[in-house]
């Protein structure tokens, strides 16, 4: 089979008003087929668009600033085979915990292109990631300072909060006065000169103020925020930076009508304020940093699900095998995915339904009120966008396996890069113990 991404998923959703119709028809009955193959759940992530996506970033960036770093946010999808693809076009790698770090490694990602992100870790983590050699980005001074005694980072690099944030939804938009990550500018000069006392001796500064943002002028905004702590920075305690990590939080289209982030203004933005206010703050040439997860890997996946049972109560509910055990993000922030009925392209569309799964919780829906054309059982639904936040958020409640992870590598095989869960892995940690 050759199926190349922009078959499958589109850049931008265009679902005509009175129709289900997919992209294109041949894209639908491949979808359908890789179902009927590999079984549902099934995500199917394409090759060529991380790629796309990797270059079209690092393009833009590197078209006005020449030393930009990409590290992949690895909680956006940890799948080895997708971390090693991004790591062989020259990522670097945004670890959250321990494991993030080890997964990695085992990517074949030098420790110098690892960052360990964690927040509110203990210290025997803290001491984890002090050991593997690797930068780390303290979320507080008490963070640093559970350190003592261990050592200090080669590199160190503190989270800064800079009393704003935007995301999408509440619930990913991470700084601000509500939000529990990063230190307020009122300390920020604290951390610094604390960690300058316990002789480090490199140092970069970071921020993540939310997730799926797609106004350029906002990462403008931003970076030349952090400039300008890092020039306080450097004008009261004589530190320079070795790299200004502007976070992520690129944002995609999820809904019919929206555009994608136009990313060469929004690099055009960043590197605007941040060759001018390195330059008026006398900062050097600090490496460009950014740790995106959702731009490179949200639109790589399709999920695909079957429709088990239909309901026609008051409402009328569409049974699948697809749920908040696997796509949890509805249930979590009211996120909308798209989705189509891939076996009736081009049906009208008929009905208006929830889409829901097969957990005993109400909040279990992929989509509320949703048009979508008359369906059966047996049918198959593809989800949009499900290569970030997806698999990572997924549990095993209520149960259910996590599903099967095929890539479609850009000469177009199909690669199983993780295989379906049995009822075994749900037992294999668990112990039957003699009561008494
Ligand atoms: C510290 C940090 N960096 C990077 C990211 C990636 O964000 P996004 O997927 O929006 O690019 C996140 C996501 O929450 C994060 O917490």
């Amino acid at each position: 089979m050759r199926i190349h991404s922009d078959e499958f998923m589109p850049r931008e959703l265009k679902r005509p008003a009175h129709s289900n119709s997919y992209e294109s028809v041949a894209a639908a009955h491949e979808l359908v087929s890789l179902a009927r193959t590999h079984g549902t759940p099934l995500l199917v992530t394409s090759q060529s668009r991380i790629s796309d996506n990797f270059y079209r970033l690092k393009g833009a960036f590197e078209k006005h600033y020449g030393d930009v770093a990409i590290k992949y946010a690895i909680k956006a999808n940890s799948n080895p085979s997708i971390i090693k693809i991004l790591a062989g076009m020259g990522a670097g790698m945004d670890a959250s915990s321990p494991a993030e770090i080890d997964l990695a490694v085992m990517a074949g990602v030098g420790k110098d292109r690892i960052m360990f992100s964690p927040n509110y870790a203990s210290r025997t983590e803290l001491e984890y990631g002090l050991n593997a050699g690797v930068a780390i980005n303290f979320d507080d001074i008490g963070q640093f300072e559970s350190l003592s005694g261990s050592g200090v980072p080669g590199l160190v690099s503190f989270r800064l909060n800079p009393g704003f944030g935007k995301g999408e939804f509440p619930g990913i938009t991470l700084s601000g006065p509500d939000s529990k990550f990063g230190i307020p500018e009122s300390r920020i000069l604290d951390a610094y000169a604390l960690a300058k006392d316990c002789a480090a001796k490199r140092f970069g500064i970071h921020m993540m103020c939310g997730s799926n943002v797609r106004d350029p002028e906002y990462f403008g905004i931003i970076t030349s925020k952090i400039l300008e702590t890092a020039a306080r920075i450097k004008s009261e305690l004589g530190i320079r930076m070795e790299f200004v990590d502007i976070g992520g939080g690129f944002g995609v289209p999820y809904r019919p009508g929206e555009k994608p982030i136009d990313i060469e203004k929004t690099a055009e933005m960043v590197a605007k304020e941040f060759k001018s206010k390195s330059a008026e703050y006398g900062l050097g040439k600090p490496q460009l940093m950014m740790e995106p997860g959702r731009y490179l890997i949200a639109d790589t996946t399709v999920l695909l699900g079957t429709v088990n049972h239909v309901k026609r109560n008051e409402k009328i509910f569409v049974g699948t095998d697809i749920g908040m055990n696997l796509l949890l993000r509805p249930a979590l922030y009211g996120a909308y995915h798209e989705l189509y009925v891939v076996t009736r392209p081009d049906a009208r569309l008929a009905i208006t339904a929830d889409v829901v799964g097969e957990v005993c919780e109400n909040t279990d829906a992929i989509a509320r009120d949703r048009r979508l054309p008359e369906v059966l059982a047996g049918d198959v639904i593809a989800v949009m966008n499900a290569g970030a936040y997806v698999y990572g958020m997924s549990s095993q409640y209520n149960g259910r396996p996590r599903p099967e992870e095929v890539l479609i590598t850009q000469s177009g095989k199909q690669l199983v890069i993780r295989r379906r869960e049995t009822s075994a892995d749900l037992m294999s940690t668990a112990r039957f113990t003699e009561q008494g």
